[in-house]
């Protein structure tokens, strides 16, 4: 009977995640029904009962759109995503957006073609994405945001996170902790004003800086709205025209290039005096590569502190290397296992766990965020390797 559920189970999770282009669930079907044949008379006819009643409530595919293969930190998501189906044996799709809301479009409406009945997206542009999360709900297919919380429309049945704000306090709580005396520079940096989380992570980062802005702990070098604001605490919906008018000046896009070519600007700009030892707010790894490189570079910056965020490769490498301070990791398997547990809830019948919700400008969207760790120098090894999420052959340097 044990064996029997097991199978069962296993079977559902297979066609639970059936995704376009794949078929199986009549094999599996019939696979498990000689399976049952081969028990004991009274316990086939409740088991045969149990899995057909099991077929009816989980038959169904899954759709997943992710923004761009050219960010390491989404390919981390594809093969983390990847290696959990395919532990169950299993080929997967996923669709990339190529940074691009048109593409984004396109592919949502070919899974809806397709026939998936959950949608699992992380959205290119957050108020963009609307349009295909209720094009998916006018189809019957239940809206999954990934990571990123697409906005301004009630077709969102749940958001799979981590906790945001916590990544932006974690960043900027390690520039105070590396910080002393007074006046010290301050460069900060946003993400795209396309993306909800830029806004999250900058409150996040802006209420644990801004007390220490206020007493002259820090001084701010690259943004006058930021400066117009420094007496204030903020928060990303009640006060989301200032953090834009402040992104407006910080934006790094979530662009690489874009990135370096603000701060040299921020760098060419600024006098010798604003230079010496300075703390940079990064809002990624990404970023905060081509930031750090371009500080590096000016003669003026004596040593620099600055954050990341995603735990990408190239950035673990910069930290060993000490070319970047820290990253922020966001365990990229849990967010999967939260995504795949979120999409089987919906496909058998029943909703996945809610601790909190995450306001999107129409409605109050469940989500059960999850933490996130810092990681520098001091505990690379322990955090990255020794627990398994990297393997130390990837890094060079590691002692
Ligand atoms: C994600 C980050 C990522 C950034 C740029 C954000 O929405 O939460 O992990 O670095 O987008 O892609």
């Amino acid at each position: 009977m044990k064996k029997i559920l097991i199978l069962l189970l296993s079977v559902i999770f297979i066609i639970s995640f059936s995704l376009v282009g794949v078929v199986g669930c009549k094999e599996e079907a019939a696979e498990e029904e000689v399976v049952a044949e081969e028990e004991e008379v009274a316990e086939e006819e409740e088991v045969v009962a149990e899995e057909e009643e099991e077929e009816v409530a989980v038959t169904g595919s899954v759709g997943i759109v992710l923004p761009t293969k050219d960010e390491p930190r989404w390919i981390q998501d594809e093969t983390r995503f990847n290696d959990a189906l395919s532990a169950a044996g299993y080929d997967v799709q996923i669709l990339f957006s190529e940074a691009s809301s048109a593409k984004e479009k396109e592919n949502v409406e070919a899974l809806i073609t397709s026939g998936v009945q959950v949608l699992i997206i992380c959205p290119q542009d957050s108020t963009a994405a609307a349009a295909s999360a209720e094009a998916a709900r006018d189809a019957g297919v239940k809206v999954i945001s990934y990571d990123r919380l697409i906005t301004d429309t009630d077709a969102v049945d749940y958001y799979v996170t981590f906790d945001s704000v916590s990544v932006g306090a974690a960043q900027a709580q390690y520039l105070v902790d590396k910080a002393t005396g007074t006046g010290n520079p301050l460069y900060l940096y946003a993400g795209a004003a396309t993306d909800n989380n830029a806004f999250i992570f900058f409150q996040g980062g802006w209420n644990v800086l801004q007390p220490l802005i206020a007493d002259g702990t820090f001084v701010i070098k690259n943004s006058s709205e930021a400066v117009a604001v420094q007496d204030t605490q903020l928060d990303a919906t009640a006060d989301h025209e200032t953090i834009g008018a402040i992104i407006g000046q910080i934006t790094t896009n979530w662009d690489f290039d874009d990135a370096k070519s603000l701060a040299e600007a921020n760098l060419t700009v600024a006098g010798a005096a604003d230079k010496g030892d300075v703390f940079i707010l990064a809002p990624n790894d990404g970023t905060a590569r081509a930031i750090a490189d371009a500080f590096a570079a000016d003669s003026d910056v004596t040593s620099y502190v600055v954050s990341g965020q995603d735990a990408e490769i190239p950035s673990v490498q910069y930290i060993i290397d000490g070319k970047q301070s820290m990253t922020v990791l966001k365990d990229v398997r849990t967010l999967v296992a939260d995504a795949i547990a979120a999409a089987i809830a919906y496909l058998t019948g029943g909703a996945p766990e809610e601790t909190t919700t995450y306001n999107n400008g129409v409605i109050d969207v469940p989500c059960k965020p999850s933490v996130v760790v810092t990681v520098d120098q001091s505990n690379v090894q322990e955090a990255l390797i020794d627990s398994g999420y990297y393997e130390a052959s990837e890094f060079t340097g590691l002692d």
